[in-house]
């Protein structure tokens, strides 16, 4: 098996990693950076329990090659905290009661930051549209429906208002 020395961004951090040429971003997360927040569900890009961003956009990190990671930037669960400080989506998952078992939650949650960063005040049919890849055994996804509303209440409440002054 060949290997390849890759260079990324993981959650603002500069990495430099060598990967076999059959490895899976999914796999190089969670065993070349211990980055175990990104889940291995079904290996097959079926369930989104291994959802990252990708330069951005949401994407089944088991279906990406890590050497096409190379010269790119990946956020995953581990990168939403800010000065310790949880992400208002994992603050609102919290309060809505939308986490059971927990399995899901860390894809779902990459999957609604991709959702409200381009659309912050989404319909319930945008919501149920961006979640579509992301299955939950155990939540029934109404918790998780009010947890993506009371997100985007929250981000948009901590947006400023045109006009006001920040300091
Ligand atoms: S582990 Fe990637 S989609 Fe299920
Ligand atoms: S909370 Fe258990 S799979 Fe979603």
């Amino acid at each position: 098996m060949s290997y390849h020395r890759i260079t990324l961004t993981v959650n603002g951090t500069a990495e430099v990693v060598d990967v076999p040429a059959n490895m899976t971003m999914m796999m190089m997360l969670r065993e070349k950076l211990g980055l175990t927040g990104t889940k291995n569900g079904c290996t097959a890009g079926e369930c989104g329990a291994c959802t990252v961003l990708w330069n951005g956009e949401p994407v089944n990190s088991c279906m990406v090659l890590a050497v096409e990671c190379d010269g790119t930037e990946i956020t995953t669960i581990e990168g939403l905290a800010q000065d310790a400080q949880i992400d208002p989506i994992q603050e609102a998952m919290i309060e809505e009661g939308g986490v059971q078992c927990g399995f899901c939650t860390p894809g779902m949650i990459i999957s609604i930051k991709a959702l409200l960063n381009r659309n912050p005040d989404p319909s319930d049919y945008e919501i149920r549209d961006a979640l579509v890849g992301n299955l939950c055994r155990c939540t029934g996804y109404v918790r998780i429906f009010a947890a993506v509303k009371k997100a985007a209440h929250k981000i948009n409440q901590a947006k400023p208002v045109a006009g006001e002054l920040v300091n």
